[in-house]
């Protein structure tokens, strides 16, 4: 008895406190998973070279350049990443998390390239490589492109499923990646056409 009347109020306490701090995590992890993606301007170069390194430094092989080759780039080189073509950057709270980059093709404009897809491993799996995709998408088709154009590694299944999942499809054509030897598929999209 004497330890129903002290421990009931006790355990109420402590569900009470069991629940705030749940509310906390998940307050928490919902600010985590909030995302936004802008596009770089001039500025934003030492942010695109800060995340292309991560990006080639955690998956050296879904890109055909090297750490060494993005890591000499001098600050004229990454704007030329800003215009005439395009990168979008994504960010969680206030922090770089990703990047794509796009630029019509020079001897096709009807043709956009998708290129340099990254997200922080952190942030995948919840819709943020999809938004980045779309970015680019609405780009092409904002500067008149009716296709968009992509190369991604045959074994990389979860870059291919998101893809896919954008209205992207394989067209048969494949090479191979200079510097790993791994074959690499072409994708396509139309620009005005992709899946939301
Ligand atoms: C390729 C890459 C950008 C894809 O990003 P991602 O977050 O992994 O991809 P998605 O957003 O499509 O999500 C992947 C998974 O989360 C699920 N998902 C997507 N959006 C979701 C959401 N809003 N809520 C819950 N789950 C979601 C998907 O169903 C998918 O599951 P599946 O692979 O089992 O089908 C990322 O994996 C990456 O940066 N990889 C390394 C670099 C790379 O390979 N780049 C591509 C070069 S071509």
């Amino acid at each position: 008895m004497v330890f129903e009347l002290v421990s009931a109020p006790l355990q109420r306490e402590s569900h009470e406190n069991q629940r705030s701090l749940l509310q906390g995590i998940a307050k928490l992890m919902e600010s985590d998973m909030r995302f936004e993606v802008r596009r770089a301007v001039v500025g934003d170069e030492p942010v695109l070279r800060a995340l292309r390194l991560q990006a080639l430094t955690d998956s050296p092989k879904a890109f055909s350049s090297t750490y060494e080759r993005e890591f000499a780039r001098t600050t004229e080189d990454w704007r030329r990443w800003l215009a005439p073509g395009v990168t979008f950057l994504l960010e969680a709270g206030g922090e770089p998390r990703g990047l794509v980059a796009g630029s019509r093709d020079p001897h096709d404009f009807s043709v956009v390239h998708l290129m340099a897809m990254w997200v922080h491993p952190d942030l995948r799996g919840r819709g943020a490589a999809h938004a980045l995709v779309l970015s680019v998408r609405t780009w092409a088709a904002e500067v008149g492109a009716k296709q968009v154009r992509l190369n991604v590694v045959e074994s990389n299944g979860r870059a291919r499923r998101c893809y896919e999942r954008a209205g992207f499809r394989a067209t048969g054509h494949q090479g191979v990646v200079e510097k790993t030897g791994d074959v690499e598929i072409e994708m396509i999209c139309d620009a005005s056409n992709c899946d939301k």
